[in-house]
């Protein structure tokens, strides 16, 4: 029988690493310089590409390449099945609601224009990372024959032993599976279902490790050696770290967040579609426990609810407001160390060996 260290020994061997921890691929929050620090420490870099550019993403990995030779990922989200179903009326009361916490939302705040997910492909295609990921759904096949033809491997986000399921099936080589304690949006495939079909890593990681036979990556609330032992125990082959990295000087938060990770309990963060549209975890600040209230406008859909909120967050990131900004954050963000990056990673994997030998 395979031991836990066995597994993650496997794993790093497949996938060029010195050790099983990935940086987690956070849009908005993957400064190259924290992918540096964490692929030079021997674990895997990372890129949320989401909001990136075609040109964007080819910065981004030049800037990573020119400073590592280190292993990382380029991740993207699935774009939705349809555009989003517009509410004029309903917009209305949320730019007002909005309107009453930063400025004054403008009417046509709402026609945003999403990314060009075939423009971004065709980077990543032209890119040639060693691993590219999804989430919010599976790769088309046309993509997924263009990375294999390429040797690139694919990392399939899952939050569900069905979307796993549907993920090796799809060609994926590795599932990542997220539970719900994991900071930021979650990774479902039907954005409608994201808080029907919630569950904690210590019940979605064995059943998933018994579902699929390609290898499992747990993430969702692991920061420190015991997460990383216990997820190895359930059968992961690594772990993949988000807010446990955000309060290290490579990630360039802002003071304002970083340092509200540091004191915020499990219970004080709150899963809403108040940012974006889409259900994400964050800190439950005043804005959040304000718009999740009964009498609070229901939220518009992802990408419109992102847009109609932009105003506010960036007043709250300019006035280092916690409260009034978008403060992502797992369950376990306290855990969070204000300590570079690469200390993280050897502290949290000498603690995870001394607990597994
Ligand atoms: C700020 C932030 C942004 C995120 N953006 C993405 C993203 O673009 N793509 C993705 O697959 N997951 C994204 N996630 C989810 C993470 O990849 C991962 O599932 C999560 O951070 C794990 O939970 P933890 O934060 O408790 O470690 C994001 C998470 C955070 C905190």
């Amino acid at each position: 029988m395979t031991t836990p260290l066995g597994r993650a020994d496997v794993f790093c061997r497949r996938f060029g690493l010195r050790l099983p921890i990935l940086l987690a691929p956070m849009a908005g929050a993957s400064a190259p310089s924290l992918s540096i620090a964490v692929a030079n420490a021997g674990g895997l870099g990372s890129c949320g590409a989401l909001l990136l550019s075609p040109a964007e993403i080819k910065a981004w990995v030049d800037e990573v390449r020119a400073s590592s030779n280190g292993a990382f990922q380029l991740n993207l989200w699935i774009p939705e099945p349809a555009p989003p179903r517009r509410d004029v009326a309903q917009e209305a009361r949320v730019r007002d609601f909005l309107g009453s916490w930063g400025p004054a939302v403008p009417a046509e705040a709402g026609d945003v224009t999403p990314p060009d997910f075939g423009a971004q492909c065709q980077a990543l295609l032209e890119a040639a990372p060693p691993i590219v990921s999804s989430v919010m759904g599976l790769f088309p096949p046309e993509f997924v024959a263009g990375i294999k033809a390429r040797g690139i491997v694919w990392f399939a986000n899952i939050s569900t032993v069905a979307e796993a399921r549907a993920a090796a099936a799809a060609g994926a080589d590795v599932v990542v599976a997220q539970g719900m304690e994991a900071g930021g949006h979650r990774g479902c495939f039907d954005a409608a279902n994201a808080e029907a079909q919630m569950v904690g890593l210590f019940s979605l990681l064995p059943a998933v490790v018994d579902a699929v036979r390609i290898p499992v990556v747990a993430t969702g609330g692991i920061a420190d050696a015991r997460g990383v032992a216990a997820a190895l125990l359930l059968g992961a082959s690594a772990v993949q770290i988000g807010t446990g990295f955000l309060r290290s000087p490579e990630a360039g938060l802002s003071p304002a967040w970083a340092d509200e990770l540091g004191t915020t309990a499990p219970e004080e963060t709150r899963i809403s579609r108040v940012f974006s549209g889409r259900a994400g975890r964050s800190i439950a600040t005043d804005y959040v426990r304000a718009a999740t209230a009964p009498d609070a406008p229901r939220p518009a859909p992802y990408p419109v609810q992102r847009a109609l909120t932009a105003p506010l967050r960036a007043a709250g990131q300019k006035a280092g407001d916690a409260q009034r900004m978008q403060v992502w954050a797992g369950q376990s963000a306290a855990m969070a160390q204000a300590k570079p990056a690469a200390e993280i990673v050897r502290e949290v994997w000498d603690g995870t060996r001394a607990l597994l030998v």
